[in-house]
């Protein structure tokens, strides 16, 4: 295992899981969590995001965010903020109540500005999910209201609320060169030639065995050229079940593919897998008939990890 430690060594910032605040009720499962050598960065899976943060206007609720913040910081751990400005699991009244872009800009102020100076997070994911696969910007109330001024407002007031925070965008579907990472890196030149604050591109990382781009550095190194970080913020690569032996030895590859490309790349600052083990992994739930997405199995054993990660990070 030692994840985290292979990582450092590998001259990156660290090697991270995502959590969600019930799983900490398991005890092994917190303990091996918290346990530095393997993972210096924690993120939020859930609890940060908007239906439940502020699920009424004006209502801010801090107590699983300031839950996961405690023990990273007990642990030693970065904190990985996720999500200010996001259309899915949105609260319902951001919707519902068709404002004008003024209110929506005061809105969108007003909700970043309270959670990332709440939080004073080392790293945050401002906008998430804003472009369609095919490189167009997704249409969500964001976007319908304001157009791409949206991202200024909410890269704007996170930076005024906490100036030390890295400020990301993330999205699925980037890991590559194609038509949707193509999007965000004309946006990123856009937005850094106005003077936006944007510290990097989030790419999440949900992938497939056996279908793992093969332009991952590529991509990556084109974002470093432009002046920003890239991480890797929400890795899980999933197959079909059942589990047989071919599939796991593709997926130590599949792994390896992408713990390459980010240590090839210098600006490539970190890995964050989404949960470290199959037990707390959203992947059956959301997609039918897969799993075995993650590094360790339902019993949070890890067979596999110090050969996944051991060789070739
Ligand atoms: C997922 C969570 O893991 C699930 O528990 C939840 O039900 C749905 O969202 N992209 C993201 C994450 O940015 O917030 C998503 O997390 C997974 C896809």
């Amino acid at each position: 295992g030692q994840l985290n430690v292979l990582a450092k060594l590998a001259g990156k910032k660290y090697f991270g899981s995502a959590v969600d605040n019930p799983a900490l009720a398991d005890l092994p499962y917190k303990r091996k969590l918290s346990d530095i050598a393997e993972f210096g960065q924690i993120t939020a899976s859930n609890t940060l995001k908007w239906e439940t943060v502020e699920a009424v206007r004006g209502v801010y609720n801090f107590t699983g965010g300031d839950e996961l913040v405690a023990l990273a910081k007990k642990n030693h751990q970065l904190f990985r903020g996720h999500t200010c400005v996001w259309h899915s699991q949105l609260a319902p009244w951001v919707e519902a109540g068709n404002f004008g872009a003024k209110e929506l800009t005061s809105i969108i102020e007003d909700h970043c500005s309270k959670i990332v100076g709440h939080y004073k997070g080392d790293i945050w994911d401002i906008v998430n999910e804003a472009f369609e696969d095919d490189g167009t910007f997704r249409k969500t109330v964001f976007y319908n209201t304001l157009g791409t001024e949206y991202f200024e407002i909410a890269l704007r007031v996170a930076h005024k609320a906490d100036p030390k925070t890295k400020l990301y965008i993330n999205d699925y579907n980037v890991e590559g060169l194609n038509a949707k990472s193509d999007g965000y890196y004309n946006l990123i030149k856009a937005l850094k030639a106005k003077k936006v604050p944007i510290d990097g591109l989030g790419v999440q990382g949900h992938l497939i065995v056996g279908r793992v781009p093969t332009t991952i550095r590529e991509n990556f190194q084109r974002f470093a050229d432009l002046g920003v970080d890239i991480a890797v913020t929400e890795l899980d690569i999933r197959m079909e079940l059942p589990v047989t032996p071919e599939k796991l030895e593709q997926q130590k590859k599949d792994y390896a593919t992408v713990i390459r490309a980010c240590k090839a790349v210098r600006r490539c600052v970190g890995v964050t897998i989404w949960d470290y083990t199959d037990k707390y992994s959203w992947i059956p739930g959301w997609f039918e008939g897969e799993g075995a997405a993650l590094p360790w199995d339902e019993f949070t054993r890890a067979p596999l990890v110090s050969l996944l990660f051991g060789a070739s990070y």
